[in-house]
């Protein structure tokens, strides 16, 4: 049995579609690291589902650690201000990082977390992000690896959410209307 949407749902990207992208991802992080050992830093909550997905993709000796994020609370733009929900249960010192990342939409979230990892001194970072919303940057991010470009509409699935609701769906759609 499959979630259901709300009525206002409308589909965007089709888990196969999804699917296809994220192992595609997972080939070319593989080839990347040529079995260096890296660090998955996965950013919670929205991006549990592409973690889970991704780090089957990825044939290296991996570590995965978990970053709680937030600055959306139950709306549908950023309040500009990030906060560190769960931090980081050990020292990245040294270590290459992946970071794992949903959505990167004004690039506030991103760009908080980077500058945040630099005082830890890891070897590296990198940024897998499944989906960007290029017209809503705030501010530049890199994505090293990057699964689909979108428009700027407010999107839910694949653990997305709204108000903590939706992350279940297992396509991504945006809601039309939009919430308020
Ligand atoms: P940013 O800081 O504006 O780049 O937003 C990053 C975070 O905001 C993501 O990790 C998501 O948790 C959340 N977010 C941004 N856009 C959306 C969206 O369209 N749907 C659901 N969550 C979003």
């Amino acid at each position: 049995m499959r979630p259901r949407a709300p009525e206002n749902y409308v589909p965007l990207i089709r888990a196969a579609d999804i699917d296809d992208r994220v192992a595609q991802l997972g080939r070319d992080i593989t080839r990347d690291f040529a079995d260096r050992p890296l660090t998955a830093l996965v950013v919670l909550k929205g991006s549990f589902i592409f973690a889970a997905d991704l780090i089957r993709h990825i044939a290296l000796p991996l570590h995965v650690e978990f970053i709680g994020l937030r600055s959306y609370g139950d709306r549908t733009s950023t309040s500009g201000v990030v906060e560190i929900t769960m931090d980081l249960k050990h020292p990245v010192e040294g270590q290459h990082i992946l970071i794992i990342e949903d959505i990167v939409d004004s690039g506030l979230t991103i760009d908080y977390l980077r500058k945040n990892l630099e005082t830890r001194s890891p070897s590296s970072v990198s940024l897998a992000a499944l989906l960007h919303k290029p017209t809503a940057a705030r501010v530049p991010v890199t994505i090293d690896y990057r699964g689909f470009e979108i428009a700027d509409r407010f999107v839910v699935g694949y653990g997305l959410d709204h108000a903590g609701l939706y992350r279940n769906l297992p396509d991504i759609g945006y809601l039309d209307p939009p919430p308020a």
